[in-house]
């Protein structure tokens, strides 16, 4: 086992991509390629290997909805989830492309890869927070259709021009809100559960099926009409049956070994194992055996990683003994403000809009920060209306970090140890020596 591990790192850094995948173009995946998308597919990315499975076998991409053009941009759904990275984007791969093509790829389309549609799209900087950043602009309605909101939105600062454009602003015929923020993964959606309300996808929750939110994302990103019911068939199911992790790990070897931790892997995630993480799920198989003699370098690792799982589920921190866990473990995706887009992170950002919310005196307040809030994107808010929701973000799944940074909805965070730098600031978590490596390390091999 040893010798076949070395043989695979040895592997890992030295074969090129290219050289593995017959070329570059088999990495970025543009719209109506039509190439084969294999069952199976692994890549290369900054921390080892990321690998996307297909259960119902290879799919044929030349008139998949997922993959065609469906409107006027030359952008399919592939365009931003990318197999390479981890059926996300990342902003490494954006600025690559951006580079590669002089900005010409559909990618940059002005009605959401530019900081708004208005400015002249020629310029790299009208592009810069997706090229630089990873975010898309998100325009959603203000007011919101359905509901009568409890508070007035204001833009303090408006960097990008979009919210107080008289095309494209609050202010204009058809009202709307600019928010930048990440794209999700498309894949491991089994484990979307849902909650009280429903499924929730996207940053707000403001889609509750996958149907409907192909038919945002063609209208939307695409600037396609509805797609037909067979198109919206052939997404659902495409995306449904797709799974994607990490696989290998440049330290830590291959991580799908028959007897390794059965959290990890896509196929373990297509077995149905319990979701994306769960705290039944043991890592018991990395742990050293009492009086082992020294670890070579990937067994420490594997330690490495079966205690920072002992860290996400058990260490604990003020308020109310929370644990990594509490919030994140199989079966519960909900909303939350967390604070990485509120007062004082909202302010912090040049680059991204600011907005003060005034909440009506009978508003229940937000927990937090009572009723006037400073915020980059209102999250939740901006789909119930509720003083209570600003800020408050749905959470992702955890898989194939490694191929995706940056992290959370506005991407503030570059690396994973930046995730892990978050949380001691911003809730005090205390970590141990050696703990934060080992929660960092866990996280980068899920
Ligand atoms: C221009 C880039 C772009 C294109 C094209 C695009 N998406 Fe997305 N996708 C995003 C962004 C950005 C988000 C997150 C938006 C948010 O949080 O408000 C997202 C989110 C999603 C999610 C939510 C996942 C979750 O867990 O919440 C799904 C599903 C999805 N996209 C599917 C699709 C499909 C299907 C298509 C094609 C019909 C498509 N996307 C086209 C950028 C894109
Ligand atoms: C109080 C609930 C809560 C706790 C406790 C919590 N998180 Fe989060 N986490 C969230 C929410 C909500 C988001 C989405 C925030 C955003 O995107 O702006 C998030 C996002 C993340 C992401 C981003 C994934 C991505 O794809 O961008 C990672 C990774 C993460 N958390 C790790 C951790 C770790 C590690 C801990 C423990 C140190 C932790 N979380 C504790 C609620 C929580």
């Amino acid at each position: 086992m040893r010798a076949f591990s070395l043989v695979f790192l040895v592997f890992l850094t030295v074969t090129p991509l290219s050289a593995q995948y017959g070329g570059s173009d088999r990495i970025w995946w543009d719209a109506g390629q039509g190439s084969l998308f294999p069952w199976e597919q692994d890549f290369d990315d900054p921390l080892g290997r990321v690998s996307v499975l297909n259960t119902k076998g290879a799919v044929r991409t030349t008139g998949h909805p997922f993959f065609e053009a469906l409107g006027t941009n030359g952008r399919a759904c592939i365009t931003c989830h990318q197999p390479s990275n981890a059926m996300s984007i990342s902003a490494a791969a954006i600025s690559k492309r951006w580079q590669e093509t002089s900005g010409k790829d559909p990618l940059f389309a002005a009605i959401d890869g530019s900081n708004c549609p208005d400015l002249p799209q020629q310029e790299a900087s009208s592009h810069s927070l997706l090229v630089e950043r990873g975010l898309f602009r998100i325009a959603l309605p203000w007011p919101p259709k359905k509901v009568v909101p409890e508070f007035r939105l204001e833009v303090v600062r408006d960097p990008t021009g979009c919210n107080l454009s008289k095309t494209y602003g609050l202010e204009s015929p058809a009202p709307a809100v600019s928010v930048f923020r990440r794209p999700r993964v498309t894949a491991n959606l089994k484990y979307v559960v849902a909650g009280p309300e429903g499924l929730t996808f996207m940053a707000d929750g403001r889609e509750t099926s996958l149907e409907d939110q192909a038919v945002s994302a063609a209208t939307g990103h695409q600037q396609a009409t509805v797609p037909t019911r067979e198109q919206l068939r052939q997404i659902v199911e495409f995306e449904s049956q797709l799974y994607m992790a990490q696989s290998a790990d440049i330290r830590g070897g291959l991580l799908t070994e028959k007897d390794g931790p059965p959290a990890l892997g896509a196929a373990n995630l297509r077995g149905g194992v319990v979701g994306a993480l769960a705290p039944s799920l043991s890592f018991d198989a990395w742990r050293p055996a009492s009086g082992a003699g020294e670890l070579n370098t990937q067994l420490q690792f594997r330690a490495s990683v079966a205690r920072g799982r002992d860290v996400f589920f058990g260490r604990t921190f003020a308020p109310g003994a929370t644990t990594c866990g509490t919030c994140h473990s199989a079966g519960i995706t909900r909303w939350m403000d967390i604070g990485t887009t509120n007062h004082p992170m909202a302010e912090a950002d040049p680059a991204l809009p600011l907005f003060r919310v005034t909440c009506e005196t009978t508003a229940t307040p937000h927990p937090g920060l009572g009723r006037v809030i400073y915020t980059q994107d209102p999250g939740r808010a901006l789909v119930s209306g509720k003083c209570a929701d600003v800020g408050a973000i749905v959470m992702q799944q955890f898989r194939g970090l490694a191929a995706r940074a940056p992290y959370f909805s506005n991407g503030s965070a570059q690396t994973i140890p930046d995730i892990v730098e978050f949380y001691e600031r911003r809730y005090m978590f205390r970590f141990a020596p050696g703990e934060r490596q080992d929660l960092v390390d866990f996280l980068g091999v899920l």
